[in-house]
């Protein structure tokens, strides 16, 4: 079944620094988008997508190689494209009780734990890929088997996520996971987008349907207060608004400031629910997202400074792209009244997020 089936193409991406191959997939629907996902990570690396006059342009930050992507002692970029897990986001001090069993991972972003780690973590371990047959577009599914404690957390976890371009014109992600240890998991994925294909997003339009964010200590940990977006920089939804007009308000620690938060999605996205939609004015572009998540992430970014140069020779300086990251809320392990995070024995975690690439 696999190597050949209609709107999937599979190329060599190059090889991991131990030999391994990386493979890198593409998908084309019958509009002409197309959209590139490499096994090192299930990284989506491109997503070419029309203009309001029909054009396709590069709207997803990435690189052309492998050696860009491949973790190297410490991230080579900051998770571009990449699914992220076992747990996206911070975990506090790297710690959580399960069972009154203590479980320490990587303070990787101190004094926290960040994105699942270092070498193991899910966005820098080399997938298994597979074109699979789905009603509504091209795609591929991504499998990788987590190691009983591996980065630290309990249990073997066989996690999968299927992407698929969308003859409506997503790229829309289903997740799965089991596990033979109660684990948290939280998956995501991390593209950062740009809906000019060019310079910063700052005269991009946000809406996100948060009315409330999970508060942020200096080190970006949730603190356990659920606070309104009222009278905030953070209220993009009562009025969709410029994100530069008040990025300088939004937070964060000289030189990296922005946008860098939690929204509260609850009860909103119980279901299934578009819960932001992003419009750059000068091509027409417009990005929803849509997710059954609780929380989204949105940054700005902040730490992009310029130094690393993708694909095309863009260079990604601060706020090149923007991330809205569906997931469970930061810190759910230690939280105990943010929704639960730890999957059992027996259960399946399923979770499904679409990015619609439209024009207005
Ligand atoms: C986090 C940021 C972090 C970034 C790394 C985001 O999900 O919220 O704080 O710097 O990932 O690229």
């Amino acid at each position: 079944m696999d190597e050949e089936m209609a709107g999937v193409t599979k190329a060599s991406f190059g090889k991991l620094r131990s030999g391994e191959p990386v493979d890198i997939y593409t998908l084309t629907n019958k509009n002409g988008l197309s959209a590139k996902i490499i096994t090192y990570g299930a990284t989506l690396t491109s997503v070419m997508a029309p203009d309001k006059s029909g054009k396709l342009g590069e709207v997803c930050l990435g690189f052309d190689n492998i050696a860009a992507y491949e973790f190297n002692g410490k991230p080579a970029q900051p998770y571009m494209g990449a699914t992220v897990g076992r747990y996206a986001n911070r975990i506090g001090k790297g710690r959580f009780t399960i069972g009154g069993k203590t479980y320490k991972l990587a303070t990787n972003n101190p004094p926290n734990h960040l994105h699942g780690g270092e070498s193991k973590a899910l966005c820098w371990v080399n997938w298994k890929a597979q074109i699979v047959p789905r009603p509504d577009g091209p795609a591929v599914q991504f499998t990788y088997l987590s190691k009983d404690g591996d980065e630290g957390y309990p249990g073997n976890v066989n996690a999968s996520v299927i992407f698929t371009l969308t003859e409506a014109n997503t790229v829309k992600m289903e997740y799965a996971a089991t596990t033979d240890k109660p684990c948290p998991i939280n998956l995501t994925n991390h593209a950062y987008f740009n809906l000019k294909g060019s310079g910063t997003i700052l005269d991009h339009e946000l809406y996100i349907a948060g009315k409330s964010y999970t508060e942020g200590d200096d080190d970006l940990l949730p603190t356990g207060k659920i606070l309104p977006v009222t009278d905030t920089p953070y209220d993009f939804f009562t009025q969709p608004a410029i994100i530069g007009d008040r990025i300088n308000a939004a937070g964060g620690k000289e030189p990296a400031i922005g946008y860098d938060l939690n929204y509260v999605l609850l009860p909103g996205a119980k279901g299934y629910a578009t819960v932001a939609r992003v419009h750059d004015h000068n091509t027409g572009r417009l990005l929803e997202v849509r997710t059954d998540q609780p929380g989204i992430q949105f940054y700005t970014g902040n730490f992009l400074d310029g130094t690393l140069v993708g694909r095309g020779g863009w260079k990604y300086v601060q706020y090149s792209g923007f991330c809205l990251e569906t997931q469970h809320f930061p810190d759910s392990p230690n939280q105990k009244s943010f929704p639960n995070t730890i999957l059992q024995p027996g259960q399946t975690y399923r979770t499904k997020t679409e990015y619609a690439f439209l024009v207005k």
